[in-house]
């Protein structure tokens, strides 16, 4: 099938690279020509395991292509999905759709013969039917599709997500697209995915409802993490036992900072002004958002305990910056809730990521990037691991520290406490 995907960010990035590594032709179109540019050099503006390798092979077979003009690559091209950006809007709650309906408006112009048009995007209801308005003043009815078929990918794990995904969505009650995008999907229905047809509406909800419900289950998790500390539980045991119900699942049970990235945060925002929209209160999740947003707070509290209430001078080390383990990406880190108050309260602050330096730390006083995690760790008076890198579940903290020895938090339980407290050093997690 001609494949066209909207933007060339994570989503459509991903998802257009994989398309065409199952046999489709696809063009991949962003409005940032030096972007474009580079993915034809091969080069990857994100950190996404084995999406280099991907783009790489499926450009030289001609598989997979670039460009900047969207209306010639929608007329070449029967799918379209757009993936662009639903940022939260600037001072509110919802979903800033702009970019959205611009890309509709162009694809407008540009509809020679049948296409689908999917969002892709994380959108709100409704929005489905808004992109049928748009397409519908130039064109007949006859002659395009809207559908909704959300991504559930996950950074740093997007490419296995998207070949092994648990469910496929896809949201239009008609036949014709339906049986279409079904074929198109049929190599991952195969391997096992569920294909879910619904009404586009439910589509569209689906997506927010799951990242709503993810972020609901973490914050319950680090909620009860904060109850183990003052009781002596270890919450290991708490996600093992509870996981174990086959009602509730192991998966996303894991305590540790508050949960960030650029879904989350984004997402669970805008349902609740989606319900606003619709004169319904989504109470849990209003006080989900509440939850993590005080989370940051609580555990600069405990640094700060574990200080003896003494930030000024003290070298404090972050592993790890961005929102989790295996991305780039600092969207909504709590790092960049912890780190400017620990500079502000007078901490040297020296960080390592495996993803390099962070421009969003330039700005505060006394924060330094380190090229490795001995240089990061030397002199440290608090370690702080604050994401699960492979590259920080090994480190022999014996061999890079000599004389006096720091206390070590763990945000992400990922050594033993015990061993921790054989080799000398006060080592503490979360919820343990
Ligand atoms: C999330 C969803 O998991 C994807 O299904 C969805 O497609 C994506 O958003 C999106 O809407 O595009 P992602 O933002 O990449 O994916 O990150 P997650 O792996 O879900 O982690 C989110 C946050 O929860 C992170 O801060 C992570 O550290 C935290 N988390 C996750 C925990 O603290 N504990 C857990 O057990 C799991």
């Amino acid at each position: 099938m001609k494949l066209c995907m909207i933007g060339t960010g994570y989503v459509g990035l991903v998802s257009g690279v994989c398309f065409a590594d199952l046999g489709n032709n696809v063009i991949c179109v962003d409005k940032d020509q030096q972007k474009i540019n580079s993915l034809k050099k091969g080069k990857i503006p994100i950190y996404e395991p084995g999406l280099e390798e991907l783009v790489l092979k499926n450009y030289k077979n001609k598989r997979l292509d670039f460009s900047t003009d969207l209306e010639v690559s929608v007329k070449k091209s029967d799918i379209i999905f757009i993936c662009v950006g639903t940022p939260t809007k600037k001072g509110g709650s919802s979903a800033d759709l702009s970019q959205v309906y611009n890309v509709a408006k162009h694809i407008s112009k540009s509809i020679n013969k049948f296409k689908i048009i999917i969002t892709k995007s994380t959108v709100p209801v409704t929005t489905g039917d808004e992109i049928e308005k748009i397409i519908g003043k130039k064109n007949k009815k006859k002659n395009f599709s809207i559908v909704s078929n959300p991504e559930f990918l996950r950074e740093g794990e997007a490419i296995r997500d998207f070949i092994y995904p648990d469910r496929v969505v896809v949201g239009t009650n008609e036949v014709r697209s339906n049986k279409i995008l079904k074929t198109l999907y049929s190599p991952l229905i195969s391997k096992g995915a569920q294909y879910l047809n619904t009404s586009r509406r439910a589509a569209e909800l689906i997506k927010y409802a799951s990242n709503a419900f993810l972020a609901t289950k973490v914050t319950f998790i680090n909620e009860l993490a904060n109850l183990c500390e003052k009781t002596d539980i270890n919450i290991e045991d708490i996600s093992i036992g509870m996981g174990l119900d086959k009602r509730i699942g192991s998966r996303f049970l894991r305590a540790g900072p508050a949960y960030g990235g650029s879904c989350f945060p984004k997402d669970t925002k805008a349902i609740i002004n989606t319900a606003e929209r619709f004169k319904t209160s989504l109470s849990v999740i209003k006080s989900v958002i509440k939850s993590n947003e005080n989370r940051s707070n609580l555990l600069l509290n405990r640094v700060k305990n574990l200080l003896k209430n003494r930030i000024k001078n003290k070298n404090i080390c972050f592993l790890g910056v961005t929102f989790k383990a295996n991305t780039d990406d600092m969207r909504d880190s709590s790092s960049l809730s912890m780190i400017p108050e620990l500079s502000k309260k007078g901490a040297k602050v020296n960080y390592y990521d495996p993803t390099g330096s962070k421009s969003e730390l330039n700005k505060y006083k006394n924060v330094s990037y380190k090229q490795n995690i001995k240089d990061a760790i030397k002199k440290s008076d608090l370690i702080i691991i604050h994401t699960e890198w492979n590259d920080f579940k090994s480190i022999n903290f014996k061999t890079f520290i000599k004389g006096k020895k720091p206390i070590i938090l763990d945000m992400r339980n990922i050594y033993s406490p015990s061993k921790m407290k054989q080799q000398g050093f006060k080592y503490f997690g979360i919820g343990r």
